[in-house]
């Protein structure tokens, strides 16, 4: 069990250090970088969409960060440590931002967490931070929430057009569990969802699955997710509802997914449940070529009249059910008049099927690709217009790292902070060698050596082609100072500090 090591050593939202308890998946090191991305193990058979690869890492993962890569495996940014999930580009005034979730994850059998979510600007500056500070929540009893600066969950940071954002928390609060054999005055792990103006943190809509329990029932959960021995104490909450995605449809209402009640709603602006999409029973629709159970990441990807497009990551598998269904990434049509479902597309690859039992995404890109995202599994798989898997990336063990969600996206990084060099002499060749890279930042082609014996006025010994995170080169003899400047078109300069050369390689 995971649970209580994980924990204490993440306490509080300023932790810096990683959880490191399985090493086995290699790693990248850099001598101008303390950056260790995992190395991505890269299997490509046809061209993939233009971007990087975006992800998280957690679970027993080397470092605890969001990366941006290649396909060729360079990093191309990581963030600070910390426990941070579901890394993307969104936009915020019609301008590219950075948006993860920084704080801590409580693993399963629990699945959520506490914190806030982070935006930075293309220069990796830290513009707004969304939190909800003023609700009043309670913590999982296992955790000591003391230092909490925001109760927001992991599992949501959707921005709308309107520069707000579509988040989720987890309020552990009594309820009557008498219903469904559990005791009176019970414990639940409650789930709100909020609509949040990101500059201002106002609380736009709040809502919560408490609040609905007359149309979202107790007795309908129990068929997917039966109460056994939870809900006895506020350690082991009864965490029935477990929501994981948030999206607002053109009306102003909301598309809400459930893992354990393994259903989407569509909740109205008043906050009833207008009807409800049951992945095996069909709840308020007819299942035509279609199931799904303990899915994630509902994104409605068309609204035309009564006729959605919804996407799901279908993990069909969780801590309560796993190894018989695989896992899907599902494009469906969900007719509102004749109140029928049938699929548009069924994504798996069959050289490598999985079962996902937590986490995980579908990002529609350019040309009907496809990229998925597989959560319990550290896989990204990227499906072409015909439905072929063209790419997977591993950056783990199956069940040994998790990835809460994957994306792929352009992005232009155009950093305020300098390059970073390393240099040391290689006595044995009587050269300088001379690491440099600069985090994050995407448009410079070259490096421009300068060396010398004095810290300043060091004249420029060359000029070297960039070839990934670090780029590293040699000159001869054996110098005392070197720096770097990083050059490409159109960009200024980036200029590092003249640092001394280490005696010894
Ligand atoms: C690390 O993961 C590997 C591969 O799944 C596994 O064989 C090993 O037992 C794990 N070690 C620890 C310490 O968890
Ligand atoms: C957001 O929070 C992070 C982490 O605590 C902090 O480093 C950063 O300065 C904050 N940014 C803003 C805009 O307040
Ligand atoms: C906050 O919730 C606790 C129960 O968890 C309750 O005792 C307390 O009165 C509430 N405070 C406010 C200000 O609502
Ligand atoms: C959390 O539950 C407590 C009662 O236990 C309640 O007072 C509080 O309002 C709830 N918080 C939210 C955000 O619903
Ligand atoms: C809470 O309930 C669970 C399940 O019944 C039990 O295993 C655990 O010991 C209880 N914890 C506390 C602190 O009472
Ligand atoms: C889920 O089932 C699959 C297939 O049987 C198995 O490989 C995997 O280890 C299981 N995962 C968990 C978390 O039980
Ligand atoms: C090392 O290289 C420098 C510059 O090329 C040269 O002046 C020096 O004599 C060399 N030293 C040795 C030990 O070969």
């Amino acid at each position: 069990m995971r649970v209580s090591s994980v924990i204490s050593v993440l306490a509080g939202l300023h932790a810096t250090s990683c959880v490191a308890a399985n090493d086995s998946w290699p790693w990248q090191t850099y001598k101008s970088s303390s950056f260790e991305p995992p190395h991505l193990k890269i299997t490509k058979s046809g061209a993939t969409a233009p971007g990087y690869l975006f992800f998280d890492q957690s679970w027993d993962a080397h470092q605890y960060s969001v990366f941006m890569m290649s396909d060729d495996n360079e990093l191309i940014w990581q963030s600070p440590y910390g426990d941070l999930k579901d890394f993307r580009v969104q936009m915020l005034d019609g301008k590219p931002v950075l948006t993860y979730f920084n704080g801590i994850g409580v693993p399963e059998p629990f699945g959520w967490g506490y914190g806030i979510i982070q935006i930075l600007d293309q220069s990796y500056q830290s513009i707004y931070n969304v939190s909800v500070i003023h609700d009043n929540y309670t913590a999982v009893g296992t955790v000591d929430s003391s230092s909490f600066v925001s109760w927001l969950d992991i599992h949501e940071s959707t921005m709308t057009s309107d520069n707000t954002m579509l988040l989720t928390g987890y309020n552990v609060t009594q309820a009557d569990l008498s219903s469904v054999g559990g005791p009176k005055d019970g414990w639940i792990a409650d789930s709100l969802f909020y609509e949040v103006d990101v500059k201002t943190n106002d609380i736009l809509f709040r809502w919560s699955a408490k609040d609905h329990v007359d149309q979202i029932s107790l007795e309908d959960v129990q068929p997917f997710y039966p109460i056994h021995d939870w809900g006895h104490n506020k350690s082991a909450p009864y965490g029935y509802f477990h929501i994981n995605s948030v999206e607002k449809f053109q009306d102003g209402s909301f598309l809400v997914s459930s893992r354990y009640y393994c259903s989407l709603f569509k909740i109205a602006k008043d906050g009833s449940v207008d009807w409800t999409l049951q992945g095996q029973t069909g709840g308020d629709f007819s299942l035509d070529g279609v199931n799904f159970a303990y899915q994630h990441d509902a994104r409605i990807r068309n609204e035309e009249d009564s006729k959605l497009v919804i996407s799901i990551f279908d993990n069909a598998n969780s801590d309560v059910k796993n190894g018989t269904d695989h896992t899907e990434g599902i494009f469906m049509n969900v007719n509102l008049d004749t109140k029928s479902v049938t699929p548009l597309r069924l994504l798996d690859d069959p050289r490598d099927e999985i079962f996902s039992t937590s986490q995980g995404a579908v990002q529609a890109l350019p040309e009907n690709h496809v990229l998925i995202g597989y959560g319990s599994n550290p896989k990204i798989k990227e499906y072409n217009a015909d439905g072929s898997c063209i790419m997977t990336a591993q950056f783990g063990e199956d069940s040994v790292v998790s990835s809460y969600r994957a994306y792929r996206h352009p992005w232009v990084g155009i950093p305020n902070t300098a390059p970073d060099v390393f240099s040391c002499i290689d006595t044995s060749h009587n050269t300088t060698n001379v690491y440099m890279s600069w985090n994050g930042a995407t448009e410079h082609q070259q490096w421009h050596v300068f060396g010398g014996v004095t810290q300043n006025g060091l004249p420029r010994l060359g000029v070297t082609p960039k070839t990934g995170f670090e780029t590293v080169t040699s000159v001869k003899g054996g110098l005392k100072y070197v720096r770097v400047e990083a050059h490409g078109h159109g960009i200024k300069a980036g200029v590092s500090k003249s640092v001394h050369v280490q005696t010894q390689c």
